[in-house]
């Protein structure tokens, strides 16, 4: 059912896409005036390059700061501003993937940095890149893009100024989006019974602190990322820890007070009953069921489809074929940092002229191919995942651009099999890449998450 549904859209999708494309070029001029949305890692990467490339560009940022969901923020749910909060950040996260994939081209964490930094140090780092590249003076901080239109060949950016909350619209040549990717609206399940149930519900997004949860009886949710962190940052604290979820893996021992249980079949008013009929009562539950896109500011008639799911059609994953003077860095799924940073580059020097793209139609029967070949299902049309090398030769040979190095690939299948064999330690390595195929890794126990970073 689902999936013919899906068919159907599918199917909509092209026909409506095939009737809208003209053979229109996907020439792109130099921008008069480039607008980048959002000031996180990959608005940051992007306002590099601009720079770089001599385009005339200004950042819009909703919030006071750098850095977007980088930054720990106390505040739960609105920020200090009424925004809903920006940023997912909690207390001991570490990164993921070793920082030698998260790095900034040509700008590297200080030699004695774990290989795996804490959240706060990518923060600290993500500063410092903004500061050595002299960019906040490019950024407009406090500015929350309500709406982007395309009016009479140019781009109507609208924002609403959230000190004096009034609204005001710019004019854009072309529109760099980067206010967040696959991992930024938060995806609330709907059980059965959830709202009789009188203890505390959030998603992982407003999690904090393990603190929170000191001998507390708390139900996790998922084992994505955030569902398999936090299981490890609450065994040690909780008095009882049940973790519901299909995932299978190695599983780790976590602690006594941990339990393993099927999906939640329906929540009573003091706990949770499962799939398998066994019920646990709970004080506390944390939906680690991820994240999607969500880009409230595009207007209907921009030309892409955005939905929690997917984002489409985009040429090299960036490009909106029907507006090729708008460009999206790090929208794709399944990305290493390094992939948001190659995007930055790619868009800038599309904004920059410094390349040409194929006609519209040309990129929309590519876009189809890559649908096609894969036997794809539309939900999978943003990943990149294993193909990040060849997208690397990809794009840097369409667009001149530095070429990222095979040895990112490497690491990367390296770490997406470790992770999920030594879920505890796996960050307990430290990498070294030797040439742009080769790294070498060994094992460092380093209990100081070191941070070498004054900012
Ligand atoms: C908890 C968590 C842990 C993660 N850990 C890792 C990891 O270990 N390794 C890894 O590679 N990735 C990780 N990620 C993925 C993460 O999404 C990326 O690392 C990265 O931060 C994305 O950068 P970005 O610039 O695309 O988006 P963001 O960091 O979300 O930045 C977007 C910016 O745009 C601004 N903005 C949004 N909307 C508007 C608007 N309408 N107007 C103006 N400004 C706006 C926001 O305020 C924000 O500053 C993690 C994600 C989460 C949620
Ligand atoms: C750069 O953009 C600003 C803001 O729109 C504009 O005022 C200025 O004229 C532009 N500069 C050039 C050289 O185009
Ligand atoms: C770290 O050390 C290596 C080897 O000594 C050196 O090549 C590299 O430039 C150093 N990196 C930084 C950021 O200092
Ligand atoms: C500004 O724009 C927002 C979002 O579109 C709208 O809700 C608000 O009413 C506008 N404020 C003013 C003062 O026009
Ligand atoms: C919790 O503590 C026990 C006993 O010290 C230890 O074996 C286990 O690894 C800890 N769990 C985690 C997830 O760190």
């Amino acid at each position: 059912m689902a999936n013919s549904l899906l068919t159907c859209a599918i199917l909509l999708c092209f026909l409506t896409l095939t009737l809208e494309v003209r053979d229109g070029s996907g020439m792109v001029k130099p921008a008069s005036r480039a607008c980048i949305i959002g000031a996180g890692y990959a608005g940051l990467g992007t306002a590099r390059y601009m720079k770089d490339y001599g385009v005339n560009f200004t950042v819009f940022e909703a919030t006071r700061y750098v850095g977007g969901t980088w930054r720990f923020d106390p505040h739960v749910g609105t920020d200090e501003d009424g925004l809903p909060s920006f940023t997912s950040m909690y207390k001991h996260l570490r990164v993921n993937t070793p920082r030698q994939t998260m790095e900034y081209t040509g700008f590297q964490f200080p030699n004695g940095t774990h290989a795996y930094p804490t959240g706060e140090c990518f923060y600290k780092y993500i500063k410092l890149f903004a500061k050595e590249f002299d960019l906040n003076k490019y950024i407009q901080f406090r500015r929350l893009v309500t709406s982007v239109k395309w009016v009479d060949d140019h781009w109507a950016l609208t924002y609403t100024k959230t000190d004096t909350k009034t609204n005001h619209t710019e004019q854009c040549d072309f529109v760099a989006v980067a206010s967040g990717g696959e991992f930024t609206a938060p995806v609330w399940p709907k059980f059965e019974g959830q709202e009789t149930f009188k203890g505390n519900i959030i998603h992982s997004h407003d999690y904090k602190d393990p603190e929170d949860y000191r001998n507390k009886r708390v139900l996790i949710v998922g084992a994505g990322p955030s569902g398999l962190d936090l299981a490890i940052h609450l065994s040690n604290i909780t008095a009882k820890l049940v973790h519901s979820h299909h995932l299978r893996y190695h599983e780790p021992f976590f602690s006594d007070t941990y339990m393993k249980k099927p999906d939640i079949k329906m929540f009573t008013s003091n706990g949770v009953i499962f799939q398998d009929g066994s019920f646990e009562d709970v004080d506390n539950v944390i939906f680690c069921t991820g994240y999607g896109f969500t880009y409230p500011f595009l207007d209907k008639g921009v030309g892409v489809e955005a939905s929690g799911k997917f984002v489409l059609p985009l040429y090299q994953h960036t490009v909106n074929i029907r507006h090729p003077t708008m460009a999206f860095v790090g929208v794709a799924k399944q990305i290493f940092m390094c992939v948001r940073e190659a995007q930055a580059d790619y868009v800038a020097a599309l904004a920059a002229s410094r390349f040409q793209l194929p006609s519209q139609e040309t990129m929309m029967k590519a876009w189809m191919r890559a649908l096609d070949l894969k036997g794809r299902r539309l939900l999978d049309v943003n990943t990149i995942g294993t193909e990040m090398d060849t997208y690397f030769a990809d794009i840097s040979k369409e667009a001149g651009i530095y070429r990222r190095p095979p040895v990112l690939a490497n690491i990367r299948e390296f770490n997406a099999r470790n992770g999920l064999t030594d879920l505890i330690n796996f960050r307990d390595f430290d990498f070294q890449l030797i040439d742009d195929y080769n790294f070498k890794r060994w094992y460092n126990p380093k209990k100081g998450n070191s941070c070498p970073i004054d900012i």
